[in-house]
């Protein structure tokens, strides 16, 4: 019998749980005790919708309030105002008040903008988090960033907003496609390099596990995970130091994402192979043992995920990277490991970047 687990993360704005576990949805008692509301307004997707949404709603009649459903159409490219008037537009037609309960039901696309829609409506109502792929049980339901995209830039509108509570129902990820989980994987495997070497040799040990979709095995790494990023930014709410250490392997990742157009790779390939380059990167500054590297690369390999860059040109590299938004005058900001766990901030020149890229074989010196 697997029991689920409960961790508190402590915000200076609110404190909130995040239950993990299998068969969340369909926990009346959990949802009696954190649902309270004048109506519940379930925001989710049209691919997550015919998966979980009438499970949930039989178990909110038992709260006996309205509930509101209101279903988006799938993608990143649906994160925008539009798709945020859509959810406004469904409250206002209920006559939805300041305590009506926004539930996120979906992956970090809908949990972002059901964030935002909570963080606005009416200056801000509550809002819960039902993360359904593995990314946002790791990462994007804790934290309290909400956001939608502008045609200028991704996640650029956007507000700071603790939910009342997260259920990660590991029971979701069943229907999770292979790929989506691989990509969530990639940021479990992102906490055990950069804060956790107990987490990593876990991921070694238990990989097969974790693609199986074992219920233990996810609960596992998910509340490592949780527990990771929620120690990070409940002491960093609004990213300043620490909070920075957790884009370990996004430095490159979002070049290699920018570089092939955003949706090529998923945000979790290129964060993948975006740690292998750091890890390299890392030993080339004379920080991070050979063997340490091997162990980083052979993990991403056995996780499915990709571990050789795209070919791009050295100029395009420095372009690509340098107009990242860690960027500052000139200089390019890495999150670099000093060990399995271990990981610290370092900046780099151009040349330096080239050199780097030189030795790794990845580019001609300049
Ligand atoms: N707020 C934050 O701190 C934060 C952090 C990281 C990422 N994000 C955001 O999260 C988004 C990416 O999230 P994502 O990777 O979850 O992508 P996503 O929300 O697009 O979900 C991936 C795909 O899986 C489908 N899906 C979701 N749950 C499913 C299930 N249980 N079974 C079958 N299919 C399912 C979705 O409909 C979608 O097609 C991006 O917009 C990113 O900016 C936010
Ligand atoms: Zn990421």
């Amino acid at each position: 019998m697997i029991r689920e687990r409960i961790i508190e993360v402590a915000t200076p704005s609110r404190t909130y749980p995040v239950v993990i576990g299998p068969g969340l949805l369909e926990r009346r008692e959990l949802w009696r005790r954190y649902g309270k509301a004048s109506s519940i307004a379930i925001v989710t997707n049209k691919t997550v919708a015919p998966l979980y949404l009438d499970r949930l709603c039989t178990t909110l009649a038992a709260l006996d309030v309205p509930l509101i459903k209101v279903l988006l159409d799938d993608g990143e490219p649906y994160k925008t105002w539009a798709s945020a008037n859509r959810i406004f537009d469904a409250l206002l037609a209920k006559r939805a008040d300041r305590d009506t309960l926004i539930v996120a039901l979906g992956g970090g696309v809908v949990g972002d903008l059901a964030g935002f829609a909570a963080a606005t409506y009416q200056r801000g109502v509550d809002f819960m988090q039902i993360p359904t792929t593995l990314l946002a049980q790791v990462d994007s339901s804790v934290g309290g960033k909400t956001a939608i995209n502008h045609p200028a830039g991704k996640n650029m509108i956007g507000a700071f907003h603790q939910p009342r509570a997260v259920f990660a129902d590991t029971s979701t990820l069943l229907t999770l496609p292979l790929r989506e989980l691989r990509a969530g994987l990639a940021e479990v495997i992102k906490h055990g390099a950069m804060a956790s070497a107990a987490l990593f040799a876990f991921l070694e040990s238990d990989m097969q596990g974790l693609l199986a979709r074992d219920a233990d095995a996810l609960t596992k790494v998910i509340e490592d995970s949780v527990l990771i990023k929620s120690d990070i930014v409940g002491a960093d709410e609004r990213e300043s130091g620490e909070r920075a250490l957790l884009n370990f392997g996004h430095t490159f990742g979002h070049a290699i994402e920018k570089g092939l157009g955003f949706g090529t790779w998923l945000h979790g390939e290129a964060v993948a192979c975006g740690m292998v380059l750091a890890a390299k990167l890392s030993l080339h500054l004379g920080l991070l043992h050979a063997l340490e590297v091997e162990r980083i690369e052979a993990l991403v390999v056995r996780a499915g995920l990709p571990t050789v860059p795209p070919d791009f040109t050295p100029a395009t590299w420095i372009d690509l990277m340098s107009s990242d938004k860690k960027s500052r005058a000139g200089e390019m900001r890495f999150v670099v490991l000093e060990g399995i766990g271990r990981a610290r901030m370092t900046t780099l020149d151009q040349a330096q970047l080239l050199g780097f890229l030189a030795a790794a074989g990845l580019a001609e010196p300049a």
